[in-house]
């Protein structure tokens, strides 16, 4: 007999959105996600996370957090947006960008890649929608600071297809540009969305004149030039442009795409919209079966499971407790839930989840899927722990990525070796970095390695902090590596490379240059380099 659906849970789960904003540093993240809560009416004004630089999103939220009273966290934020629910989830980058950047995504159901039109598609940006290409996440694409000079905007789409191998269609289209940047047609009802330039200047919503492409105002409005030119671009598109449908987004092969400012508000509220109505709620995900075999998992009807896919450890020293964000794929999330921990095999009470709400600090009460609720742990919970009401599957494990920083890591006293050992072997298992044993006998002493460099720093200051043991790092020389596919033993590697093994036994090849690796995977057709594992 299949369960029949409780019509509060469909409901709740039909209107969530759980996403992420993927981009390079300064493309706008901030920005697009600070005003995406002045369009949901979650703040007043914009602005407050001016005058922050470098450091992000996380301290960011944290203030806001405290200043507004509203729904945040370092690791996701929650707030409704016209009827829908908003989970943002945070995607670290500058020195923050880690494997957590990248857990992250398996956690969402799309994502938002904003590039600076001035700059296209950059490195951190290239990373991250791979693994969005990985997990089938659908990308949404908002091409920022059209206020700026920037490149053209059939170049930086064509850069998008080049770049990454996905097809992408403008759904709307940006009249005039830098200065002259006055508003977007919408493709799909030819209305010229208008903006007015007021003395706020991004910091209140924009005001918005709707006119129909054919109304004979426009000219007045835009001048007869820039109205050619919309009509000349408008005719190209029509005519070269990537149609455009939205089983094909939902299946990864096409990204929409929208132009605008952030800074000024000029096309965020018809993006988001559009987000809303086009971005996926929560779905079925497969899981592995206990007795072998998969099954599709869906949100509504199965009892509530939930994955952890990240774990952030306590900065307050007088507690050991870490803290587990955990993403909820079906059912209702209840407080003082019993649940089957399945790695641990044994039942356990949802006993302190920790609120998304911050405003009082209330503890939560209920969450749905696409929902993310952190609990508070001391070693119950690692990275990818799977917990159900009723067992009997795993979630998918999660992807591990290629590290690109390495280093020997030792106590600096001796005397510490016991303490070391115990504090290296958590950290791992929370993922803080991953570990590898060098094949070359001569280096018996495992390596660590990570994904940014900001890693090695948080292991130090927990061994420290968490073991009470210093140690000495000493980075080496390698500039990223790869899992190998096929017989190691008559793998031609470059004389510079390390072959080492994973905590899984795999085989990992560690490379001084891209170049190196490039050369490599030229050189043995026979055996694959995969990135991820
Ligand atoms: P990030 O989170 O992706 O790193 O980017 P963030 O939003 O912090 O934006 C990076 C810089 O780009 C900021 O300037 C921000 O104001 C600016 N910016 C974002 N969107 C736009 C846009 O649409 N047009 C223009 N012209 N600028 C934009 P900053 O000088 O680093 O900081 P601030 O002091 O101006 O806040």
């Amino acid at each position: 007999m299949s369960p029949s659906p409780d019509p509060e849970i469909a409901r709740e789960t039909a209107r969530r959105r759980t996403f992420a904003i993927i981009s390079h540093p300064d493309a706008g993240k901030t920005t697009l996600t600070e005003k995406l809560l002045l369009y949901s009416g979650m703040i007043r004004t914009a602005g407050m996370v001016k005058n922050r630089k470098g450091k992000l999103a996380t301290s960011d939220w944290m203030g806001m957090e405290q200043e507004r009273g509203i729904s945040i966290t370092s690791s996701a934020m929650q707030f409704p947006y016209k009827g829908n629910v908003i989970n943002v989830l945070d995607t670290p980058g500058h020195q923050d960008f880690s494997e957590d950047t990248y857990r992250t995504l398996t956690a969402a159901d799309s994502a938002i890649m904003v590039l600076d039109a001035g700059k296209g598609v950059e490195t951190q940006t290239r990373k991250l929608f791979e693994v969005c290409r990985l997990r089938r996440i659908p990308v949404l694409t908002f091409i920022n600071k059209l206020d700026l000079p920037g490149r053209d905007p059939l170049d930086l789409l064509a850069e998008v297809e080049q770049v990454l191998g996905i097809h992408a269609s403008p759904l709307n289209w940006p009249v005039g540009a830098g200065r002259e940047f006055a508003g977007v047609i919408d493709r799909r009802t030819s209305e010229v969305l208008l903006f007015k330039k007021t003395a706020a200047a991004g910091a209140q919503k924009a005001e918005i004149e709707r006119l129909h492409i054919d109304d004979p105002r426009l000219t007045e409005r835009i001048g007869a030039a820039l109205l050619e030119k919309a009509h000349h671009d408008l005719e190209l598109l029509e005519v070269a442009g990537n149609p455009f449908s939205r089983e094909a987004f939902l299946r990864g092969e096409v990204t929409p795409a929208f132009f605008g400012s952030a800074l000024t508000n000029f096309g965020i509220e018809p993006f988001y919209d559009a987000f809303v109505d086009l971005a996926p709620a929560p779905g079925a995900r497969p899981v592995d079966l206990e007795g072998g075999g998969e099954k599709l998992l869906d949100p509504v009807t199965e009892p509530f499971s939930a994955f952890v896919f990240k774990i952030q450890a306590n900065m307050d020293k007088r507690h050991r407790d870490c803290l587990a964000f955990m993403r909820i794929c079906s059912g209702r999330f209840g407080r003082d839930l019993v649940v089957q921990h399945h790695r641990l095999g044994k039942q356990i009470r949802l006993a302190r989840p920790h609120t998304m709400v911050a405003q009082e600090r209330a503890t939560l009460d209920e969450a749905y899927p696409g929902d993310v609720v952190g609990l508070i742990s001391r070693d119950t919970f690692r990275i990818g722990d799977t917990i159900s009401l009723d067992g009997g599957f795993e979630h998918k494990p999660l992807p591990q990525f290629q590290p690109e920083v390495f280093a020997r890591v030792s106590p600096r006293e001796l005397t510490k070796r016991k303490s070391f050992d115990k504090g290296m072997d958590q950290l791992i298992a929370e993922g803080t970095v991953q570990r590898l044993w060098p094949e070359n006998g001569a280096l018996n002493d495992p390596l660590v390695a990570a994904v940014g460099k900001l890693q090695f720093e948080v292991l130090q200051y927990r061994l420290s902090d968490e073991y009470k043991v210093e140690t000495t790092i000493s980075e080496l020389p390698f500039e990223c590596s790869a899992w190998l596919e096929g017989d190691p033993e008559t793998f031609n590697a470059p004389t510079t490379a390390l072959m080492t093994k994973d905590a899984r036994g795999r085989n990992v090849v560690l490379f001084t240059s891209i170049w190196d690796k490039q050369s490599a995977a030229r050189k043995n057709p026979a055996h694959k380099l995969l990135d991820y594992a």
